[in-house]
């Protein structure tokens, strides 16, 4: 096919050219869509709603309570599914869920109920059950996380992150 005269040459190299700026468009298209319609930000009421237990299973006033759940991680092409841990807190009528991610530098947090405090393992972060900070370097309290009842089911929103 490619036999060296100038017409083959010419329109092998418009069709290489073609296909180049072919598979360009497509990609900017694509990170251009991605950027003007893409996934809600992370904490958003919209999104995918994860069951994290039963509403009547958590006691008022009690700790927070830990769950782990899966979540959908998309990181450029790059997707995965793995397992985060998040805090659910009942204090009387109210419940609320905290990301257990610190909002200084990105470590897990734990609960200590000694203290009665979240502690973060890598600069000393500390929050309150409220998710307020309470010492350290934090910047902002932990991630309050949309959350919904449905026939007694608690569900979070906002975890999976685009
Ligand atoms: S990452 Fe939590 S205090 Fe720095």
């Amino acid at each position: 096919m490619l036999s060296g005269s100038p017409v083959t040459r010419r329109r092998a190299l418009a069709l290489f050219i073609g296909t180049a700026l072919t598979s360009i468009s497509a990609g900017v298209a694509a990170i251009a869509g991605r950027f003007l319609w893409g996934k809600p930000p992370a904490g958003s009421a919209a999104g995918r709603a994860i069951s994290v237990g039963k509403l009547d299973e958590l006691p008022a006033l009690a700790d927070p309570v830990e769950r782990s759940i899966s979540v959908n991680r998309l990181d450029g092409y790059f997707s995965e599914t793995r397992r985060e841990r998040i805090f659910l807190w009942r204090d009387g009528s109210t419940l609320r869920a905290f990301s257990s991610t610190c909002t200084h530098l990105g470590c897990a947090v734990s609960w200590d109920p000694g203290s009665r405090l979240f502690r973060c393992p890598c600069h000393g972060g500390l929050y309150r059950p409220d998710g307020t900070v309470a010492g350290g370097p934090p910047p902002r309290p932990l991630e309050d996380l949309p959350i919904e009842i449905r026939q007694g089911e608690i569900f979070v929103r906002g975890m999976d992150r685009a």
